[in-house]
């Protein structure tokens, strides 16, 4: 309780005052003299993802309780996808500053952060690395999957996959309805390999969640007997100081990133990494990634590169199945939060038992390069794509381009009947990224023009300089550096221009001459992007590019001391 004491130029007064105030809550002296746990509560009505949060901080204080700790819990920021206009990314920063300045202004020898969605494990995360007290994360975990006719659905692979049919005709009206009320049958996060599970999954990896608790579900039991084991193992952290700095140290990094690549995670995983590691002076080379990435094979079956789904995946083992299998790969001397070291808890995890979710490094799922760094004139400083998810004919592809202004023009025109677009064309959407939306939203899964859906054209080479969801599939270029709204390559390009995509040999290039390129850079002019008050000002003035990690550039730790991975 004497921690971080309100300045009121006394500090035996500030420490009276606080006690007097919390013995309102009807506290004990016994109880305010213990060590102060603290609870990252991220309960929101909006955000279904973390439905199960008021019991796993229950869970949690349980924890903390048997271990002769005293568990308060507070409230912060919470973002789910669906409900965070214009996109939660835009709001990752904010939650990421909240989470951070709660757990310096609060009394607390370490914290449990309860995150899940999307957003909600980076922003905690980046606020451990920069707030550098003991912290343990908790996943809300997976939800279930569910069924449609004899089939099995979950979102959000489905959920693109039903749409898709819908706009193309294949599916009516009532059909979509029924869908709508089966593809999320249970609290928890997306239940397919999207950017809740690839971020649980690297910080699992990574080591600051207890092992195993990546790809519980969150309805099981065993998720609320994970958060108890949290809390308890918090009061043992905080009796040790053990910081995430010790944990998320650049070999941690490279492990989370490996694994990234080897379950076939959502690209966002990236941006992300980016952002936590730079809370920590360090630099996502994306060259050295994509060399980590074509020595590094896909070993998990699981949608969207896959089958199967995440409660899939747990009874196959979980992460201590797939970390097993990428042992050779692995840095396993890192510490985790438990004390011990990846490698130990490898060795202490329960055996494995036959199943058909995670691959051994001989038979992978894919053999290499599932994300690939691209370079050429129209990918600026880099762009991304993640391979495993494309279509093969695609990989190298030449094509006319259709562009797009920005979300509105495209949201505006991609249906209309008259628009001059063929199945060979490329689609670009420009204006998307951390400025131009703002906050970088997940539109790079352009949809197919209405008409060629209805023709039966399932993928189009699509390019951006904004994200997709890590449950979308298609030949898509994402995270074009420096975006369109700041000059970057993508707001020089015209329709109708010649547009080269050439994944084996890592190019994306405009065929298009220097000479017109450069007269077209003197007419251009930056897109009015708003932003001139509140958060939306701080964010227009200093949020960095996608290779930064989309962060504010006043939160990353600088000069840069080193790279990942
Ligand atoms: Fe929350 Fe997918 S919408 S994890």
């Amino acid at each position: 309780m004497r921690r971080g004491l309100t300045r009121y130029g006394d500090e035996d007064f500030s420490l009276y005052l606080r006690k007097a105030f919390i013995k309102a809550m009807g506290y004990s002296e016994d109880a305010l003299s213990r060590p102060v746990i603290g609870i990252a509560n991220t309960f929101s009505a909006y955000n279904a993802c973390h439905g199960n949060v008021p019991q796993i901080v229950e869970a949690v204080k349980r924890g903390v309780m048997l271990a002769g700790g005293m568990p308060m819990e507070f409230p912060t920021i919470s973002l789910h996808e669906s409900f965070s206009f214009p996109t939660s990314m835009y709001l990752r920063n904010l939650m990421a500053m909240d989470t951070e300045e709660m757990l310096r202004a609060l009394p607390m020898d370490a914290c449990v952060l309860i995150g899940g969605c999307d957003k909600t494990v980076p922003a905690q995360l980046m606020a451990a690395a920069s707030a550098d007290i003991p912290c343990i994360q908790v996943v809300t975990g997976p939800m279930l999957s569910g069924t449609h006719g004899s089939e099995r659905i979950g979102a959000c692979t489905d959920c693109r996959r039903f749409w898709g049919d819908y706009r193309a005709g294949r599916i009516d009206r009532d059909e979509i309805d029924a869908v709508e009320g089966r593809l999320v049958p249970s609290v928890g996060t997306c239940g397919v390999m999207g950017t809740a599970s690839t971020m649980a999954c690297m910080t699992e990896a990574m080591g600051m969640m207890m092992p195993g608790g990546a790809t519980i579900p969150a309805v099981h039991a065993d998720r609320l007997r994970h958060a108890e084991e949290a809390g308890a193992r918090a009061m043992t952290m905080a009796a040790e100081g053990l910081r995430p700095s010790a944990i998320m140290t650049e070999a941690a990094f490279r492990n989370a990133l490996r694994v990234l690549l080897a379950i076939g995670g959502s690209t966002n995983g990236i941006v992300h990494i980016a952002a936590i590691a730079g809370r920590l002076g360090l630099r996502l080379d994306m060259e050295a990634f994509d060399v980590m990435g074509r020595e590094t094979p896909v070993l998990i079956d699981l949608k969207p590169n896959g089958q199967h789904y995440m409660d899939d995946l747990h009874r196959a083992g979980g992460m201590a199945a797939l970390l097993r299998a990428l042992r050779p790969l692995l840095e396993t001397d890192c510490l985790t939060v438990t004390g011990r070291t990846l490698g130990e808890e490898i060795d202490a995890a329960p055996p494995s038992h036959a199943q058909e979710v995670v691959r051994p490094l001989s038979d992978p799922l894919y053999a290499g390069a599932g994300l690939a760094f691209l370079k050429g004139s129209l990918a600026g400083d880099g762009a991304i794509i993640k391979q495993s998810a494309c279509s093969e004919h695609l990989l190298v592809h030449e094509g006319r381009a259709v562009v797009f202004d920005s979300l509105p023009d495209m949201a505006g025109r991609i249906d209309d009947p008259a628009l001059d677009v063929a199945a060979d064309d490329v689609l670009v959407l420009r204006n998307a990224g951390p400025k131009g939306a703002p906050g970088m939203p997940e539109a790079g899964y352009i949809p197919i023009p209405r008409k060629l859906a209805q023709e039966g054209v399932r993928d189009m080479v699509r390019i951006s300089d904004c994200r997709m969801s890590g449950t979308a599939f298609g030949t898509i270029v994402l995270h074009a550096t420096p975006e369109a709204a700041i000059g970057g390559p993508l707001a020089l390009v015209q329709t109708g221009d010649r547009i080269r995509l050439d994944v084996p040999a890592r190019r994306l290039d405009l065929l298009v001459s220097e000479d017109v390129i450069a007269a077209r850079r003197k007419e251009w002019t930056p897109p009015d992007t708003g932003g001139e008050r509140g958060y939306a000002a701080l964010h227009m003035a200093h949020v960095t590019q996608a290779d930064e990690g989309a962060d504010l550039d006043f939160l990353t730790r600088r000069p840069f001391t080193g790279t990942i991975p």
